[in-house]
């Protein structure tokens, strides 16, 4: 079947058959930050955002995305205005490895796309979704609270 959308505003048009998920389209694609991990649904690692939304991209067929504009952690990740909120993301987990940062970013992202302001509560919300591998805990989000004000700053 065919499939038309948009991943990080370039419109494609793909081929695919009706089983294939949208993370799989995506790494096709050369999109590499959208990483498998449990392919349940429950770790963020897959992690895009679809029309405002982050999702699951395990969890959708490539056709549920026909004509819905896709965003992956690539679409932002060489707009320096996110960089302070990478870092700020890679000492919260205190870096083992670094899988889990594009999902947490996309979550971010997502979150501050439907509200610049987020409290920290809304923000450990978005990031509950996102299971660090190395077990890292999200406790103290006072760098990316800070972080996400730079970008507030200069959105
Ligand atoms: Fe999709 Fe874990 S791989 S949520």
């Amino acid at each position: 079947m065919k499939v038309s959308l948009s991943i990080n505003q370039q419109d494609v048009q793909v081929e695919v058959p009706a089983y294939r998920t949208l993370i799989d389209l995506l790494r096709a694609k050369g999109f590499w930050s959208v990483k498998h991990g449990c392919e349940d649904g429950q770790c963020g690692s897959c992690s895009v955002i679809v029309d405002g939304r982050a999702v699951h991209s395990c969890s959708r067929l490539a056709a549920q995305v026909e004509g819905k504009s896709v965003t992956t952690y690539e679409g932002f990740r060489s707009d320096s205005r996110y960089t302070s909120l990478k870092e700020a993301l890679m000492n919260l987990v205190d870096l083992d490895c670094g899988y889990c940062i594009p999902g947490m970013m996309v979550s971010i992202m997502a979150l501050l796309e439907a509200n610049p302001e987020p409290p920290e509560e809304d923000v450990k919300d978005a990031l509950r979704g996102s299971r660090c591998f190395c077990k890292a805990t999200l406790n103290d989000l006072s760098n990316v609270m800070e972080a996400i004000d730079k970008i507030r700053g200069k959105w």
